[in-house]
């Protein structure tokens, strides 16, 4: 049916007689000529009625046509008359002139306009998301995220890598996300969990002699929503063995550099920058930093003399103090300021000061406790000028990297700093490897728990694991940890020590990770890997400010479906046959809902 494209059609096919197909986009009405523009997925092609013939049959049936509706026309293609070409448009030198008209599907008054998706409500939009997808924006970002993938197969097939899938019914574990669970008809009573990675299986592959796997692997992971995450999600994850950390690298430069020269004609520079984790904590406050912009942070602990009471927590925590100079806002309103105190006190970052330099003299709330050759050193340090606004904040050290880190990026949106067009990578290495959890009240895996740490650390890492550093990579693109991967652990004793480290009882090692372990012991090449978050990656690609713009059918913030409304209830026979029942508070609320839904 469509030998021919609405957007493909060219001076060139002057004088065809033809069809096209596709969407009503608008309909003009010129008197007694009326025009159409007609769109389908390559763009829009401007069909008319014959100007020198009025044919009152055909103009009557297409004032009775709505928008959006799928209709299919045979013509002849014509040069516009002078004039009225469209060099805005590709198909703009010529039109169609209508000979027959087929009205395929009549499209019903719509519940919203896609040209109007702004205005509409997310559950709107998702709930409708086939006509959300008619926008070019997102057709684009669709089409270029299955470019994106493809060329992704292509590189890595060309390096020797094999595709390999993984299972999507697997092993609930401990660590990490929490899962998605899917119970089990045939074991009632166990339950099957959905991938949050394909990550021990790889390492399984590894085990089997697959040198080179990757997978666009389908993930999951029950978590609070963000922008840059979503429940289900995709990543470009692979795997090596007989590596170093250097291998990993190079091959992710040479996909990243591969995807931006084929996808946007851009050639990346190479090697990117490394940064250690510890840098990056203290210069950008994120162990993901946007180095687009300055508005650096300054470590200035040094220069604090100790004994002050107003940072106490600074002492008592061994914390840090920290600084930024915002070049030129010295004449900030007091209660501008008091925006940004707010706004870090939402990152526990309790307390921000400044200083002002105004007129070569620094006014500022701390001269009352500094005395004049720190605050002299401060802005020294700061290389702080006439009309600059240092602000300043100390405590415990994730908490002032957190406040300060989040304020930086604000000023810079705020203040328009960041330079459109432009892609800056960085590596950050040298992670820890373990992290202490307040809440659990134990060492966490910072990476996961089948990293290894660096050799020096190899034989005391049990005994000091707040110190020990892993040989964890994550790549991060315009302050987005688009990638993260490691080298494993490949011997089985270091794998049992990490889990005692991390509190996990034998007993529960064994009943997760006996496979892992058992397999560890018949012979398993040294190995590694990485993975790239697919969705992160095209939505930097093509300049959005959320994953869901890249992903078809994305999920709402509450993790709802709504196309489709997913999730739902099913029927007691259904679960029945899982050998589930729900509580009882569960039904109760369910039947409260149902008497009021909006509740
Ligand atoms: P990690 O958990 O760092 O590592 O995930 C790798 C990359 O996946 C992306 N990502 C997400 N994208 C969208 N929504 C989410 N909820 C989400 N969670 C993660 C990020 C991240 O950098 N198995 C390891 C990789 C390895 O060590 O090889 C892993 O999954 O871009």
């Amino acid at each position: 049916m469509k030998e021919y494209s609405c957007g493909s059609l060219r001076g060139s096919d002057e004088g065809k007689r033809l069809t096209v197909s596709g969407w009503v986009h608008a309909i003009r009405d010129h008197g007694n000529t009326y025009f159409i523009d007609l769109r389908d997925w390559e763009g829009l092609i401007q069909i008319v009625t014959k100007r020198d013939e009025i044919n009152e049959d055909l103009n009557e049936r297409i004032r009775a046509i709505n928008r959006e509706s799928v209709i299919e026309i045979t013509g002849m293609v014509k040069k516009r008359p002078e004039g009225t070409e469209n060099k805005k448009m590709p198909t703009g030198e010529v039109e169609v002139e209508i000979e027959e008209l087929k009205i395929l599907n009549s499209a019903q008054p719509l519940p919203y306009h896609f040209k109007d998706m702004h205005k509409a409500s997310i559950p709107i939009r998702l709930k409708y998301r086939y006509l959300d997808l008619r926008h070019p924006k997102l057709q684009e970002n669709i089409k270029t995220r299955a470019r994106i993938t493809s060329e992704t197969r292509k590189f890595l097939d060309s390096q020797g890598f094999f595709e390999i899938e993984t299972p999507m019914l697997t092993k609930s574990t401990p660590e990490g996300a929490r899962d998605y669970l899917v119970p089990s008809r045939v074991h009632k009573g166990k339950f099957y969990a959905l991938p949050q990675s394909p990550q021990l299986f790889k390492q399984m592959l590894m085990v089997s002699g697959f040198e080179k796997y990757y997978q666009i692997a389908r993930c999951f992971r029950d978590e609070d929503l963000r922008p840059e995450r979503q429940p289900e999600f995709t990543q470009i994850d692979l795997e090596m063995s007989f590596i170093t950390q250097e291998d990993i690298i190079n091959v992710v430069e040479g996909l990243l550099r591969h995807l931006f020269k084929e996808i946007k004609d851009l050639d990346i520079m190479s090697p990117f920058p490394r940064m250690t984790f510890y840098e990056a904590m203290n210069r950008y406050g994120s162990d993901k930093p946007d180095t687009r912009f300055g508005l650096e942070l300054v470590d200035i602990t040094d220069l604090i003399p100790e004994g002050i009471s107003i940072f106490k927590e600074v002492y008592e925590t061994n914390g840090i103090m920290s600084a930024i100079n915002i070049k030129g806002k010295g004449d900030i309103s007091p209660k501008a300021f008091n925006k940004w105190k707010s706004y870090v006190q939402k990152f526990k970052t309790k307390e921000l000061a400044n200083i002002k330099i105004i007129d070569g003299e620094a006014k500022s709330p701390l001269t009352k406790y500094l005395p004049d050759d720190v605050m002299k050193s401060i802005i020294e340090r700061l290389d702080g000028k006439d009309g600059d606004l240092i602000v300043l904040a100390g405590g415990k050290n994730t908490n002032i990297w957190r406040g300060l880190g989040e304020l930086r990026l604000k000023l810079a949106s705020d203040m328009n700093l960041i330079p459109e067009g432009q892609f800056n990578f960085l590596w950050v290495v040298d992670f820890p490897s373990f992290e202490w959890s307040e809440e659990d009240k134990r060492w966490t895996a910072m990476h996961h728990p089948f990293t290894s740490c660096k050799k020096e650390f190899l034989d005391t890492f049990d005994k000091n694991p707040g110190e020990v550093l892993a040989n964890a990579y994550d790549v991060v693109l315009n302050g987005y940890e688009i990638g993260g991967g490691s080298i494993r652990i490949h011997d089985p004793e270091v794998q049992e020590r990490v889990f005692k480290v991390l509190g996990i009882p034998p007993e529960i090692a064994e009943q997760n990770f006996s496979f892992l372990i058992e397999a560890f012991k018949y012979g398993a090449p040294p190995h590694g890997g990485l993975a790239i978050g697919l969705d992160r990656l095209v939505m930097v690609m093509v300049d959005e400010p959320g994953i869901r713009e890249v992903i078809a059918f994305p999920k709402t913030k509450m993790a709802v479906l709504p196309l489709g409304d997913a999730p739902n209830l099913v029927t007691d026979e259904q679960l029945d046959v899982l050998g589930i029942e729900l509580k009882p508070e569960v039904k109760l609320m369910l039947e409260k809902k149902k008497e009021n839904p909006n509740n």
